[in-house]
């Protein structure tokens, strides 16, 4: 077992990410004041705040730490960050491993990668492999121009349809229950819809509508047509709006429904394959062929939709990881405008689980297919706009938004960014107001969809009057 025992300051939840990431188990005590993580290592750490900065040793090597970490860390970086990279780089030299974002383990890279000069210096102070740190510079530069582009008082609107015709088995933003509540379907569209005309009408022309999920075309063509026809009517947009609905799965998008956004002038989608093998989507449950996929891509196309992004998933443990990129080579040739590649979230993975889902092994060769990925979207001119992580992801792998230039997703860079305000609307949509440049604030919608088919009325008004509407 590993213990690090905190010393003077309370960064459990940083050390904790560490300790995770090398090990992909946990425990905090905060009333013993350590975090530790069951592994074949047995070394304690001391982990210690001092005056002027921290201090980190193997209890035992202390002569040997005291000398390592200041002659490997010159430059000093904010104090939370110095803790975890303190303990990584011990880690790292105890266990021969080093990851690809080294120790920067918080889920927005870009956000530090917009402090520092170059590229260079995430490799220098956080251990950063250089090929993410040029990654990681370029989207931040490409997210900052998005963002300068937009109006920091104007609002950006989420509507949520957390419901999904059955679930797929990777994935991690629904709920077991999923379709359990699908007969309350009808009653949500009513409650949405409400909610959306009620709060649209206070609105000023608003940046950018995102309706996403779940999967949005889950509701029968009639409903769906109510539904966008109560969005494109309340909700004020100017010449410049971004509007973008998730289609996502193939099977539940219908010609109707393609039209019905067209008629509206809707000209952003998203269409999701995951994968573009049949095998891989039955064995996940996903229930819809690569044919319906394509053939849903195309009748998009047709009908005029100008930009349509597609998702696919790293690291899917039940293909091999270069399949990725047989999926992205066929992806590419249907020419989407918008390719958004995730890895892999493995929910509140044991780490026996880990071994048996990936292993070191699988670990590094999706990490290199990931990088030859990124190399030939590169060489197709799409290029990265937007950036995240999810904690779990083996080896701590992120998920990149490309595009082609000027073909990007606003919404996308404003919600991800914490610097502009989003009114969400929806059971479990999470609203965010920018006060000023740099506080936020959020205000939670409650996830259960009964609680919010049953009080969306209080819940708007309440919302209303936390955006001062
Ligand atoms: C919230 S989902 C909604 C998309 C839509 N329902 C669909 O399936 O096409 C957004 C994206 O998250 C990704 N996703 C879902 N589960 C994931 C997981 N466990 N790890 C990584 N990405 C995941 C998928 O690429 C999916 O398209
Ligand atoms: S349809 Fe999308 S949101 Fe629903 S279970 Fe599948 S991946 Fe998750």
């Amino acid at each position: 077992m590993i213990t690090v025992n905190l010393i003077g300051h309370e960064n459990y939840y940083g050390l904790g990410d560490i300790l995770r990431l090398f090990f992909g188990n946990v425990r905090e005590d905060r009333d013993g004041h350590r975090v530790t993580s069951e592994t074949d290592l047995d070394i304690n750490i001391t982990s210690r705040a001092e005056k002027d900065g921290a201090v980190t040793f193997v209890e035992g090597e202390e002569d040997y730490w005291n000398k390592k970490i200041p002659d490997r860390f010159k430059e000093r970086v904010d104090l939370k960050r110095e803790f975890k990279r303190q303990l990584y780089l011990i880690l790292s030299e105890k266990t021969g491993r080093d990851y690809p974002w080294g120790s920067l383990t918080g889920i927005r890279p870009t956000v530090v990668a917009s402090e520092e000069k170059s590229a260079e210096d995430l490799t220098s102070k956080y251990m950063v492999r250089p090929d993410k740190a040029d990654l990681c510079m370029e989207t931040s530069r490409n997210e900052a121009d998005i963002l300068g582009r937009t109006d920091k008082d104007k609002l950006n609107v989420y509507i949520g349809v957390p419901f999904c015709p059955s679930r797929c088995a990777y994935c991690s933003f629904v709920s077991e229950d999923i379709s359990h509540h699908m007969g309350r379907l009808k009653d949500y569209s009513e409650a949405l819809c409400d909610e959306i005309s009620w709060i649209g009408r206070k609105l000023d022309p608003v940046t950018s509508v995102y309706m996403g999920g779940g999967t949005p075309t889950v509701f029968s063509d009639e409903d769906f047509a109510g539904v966008i026809e109560t969005i494109m009517t309340s909700i004020p947009t100017g010449p410049d709006t971004e509007i973008t609905i998730e289609a996502g799965r193939a099977d539940t998008v219908t010609e109707s429904k393609l039209k019905v956004m067209r008629e509206y002038g809707i000209k952003r989608i998203c269409i999701n394959p995951q994968t573009l093998s049949d095998e891989t989507l039955r064995k996940y449950n996903r229930k819809h062929t690569v044919k319906d996929f394509l053939d849903v891509f195309e009748k998009a196309k047709e009908l005029g939709f100008e930009v349509i992004n597609c998702d696919l998933i790293a690291g899917l443990n039940m293909e091999e990881p270069k399949e990725l990129l047989e999926s992205l080579s066929t992806l590419i040739g249907k020419g989407p405008e918008n390719i958004t590649i995730h890895t892999l979230y493995k929910k509140r993975r044991a780490s026996l689980e880990r071994e048996k889902v990936m292993g070191d092994d699988g670990d590094h060769r999706l990490d290199s297919v990931l990088s030859e990925a990124y190399k030939v979207l590169s060489g197709n001119g799409y290029i990265p706009y937007y950036m995240y992580r999810q904690k779990d992801t083996s080896h701590g792998l992120e998920n990149v938004g490309f595009s082609l230039p000027g073909k990007e997703c606003i919404y996308n860079v404003a919600m991800m960014s914490d610097r502009r305000s989003v009114i969400a609307l929806g059971a479990g949509a999470m609203s965010k107001r920018m006060f000023g440049d740099m506080r936020l604030e959020r205000f939670p919608t409650p996830k259960d969809v009964l609680i919010y088919i049953r009080d969306h009325e209080e819940i708007m008004r309440r919302k209303a009057d936390f955006f001062g509407l």
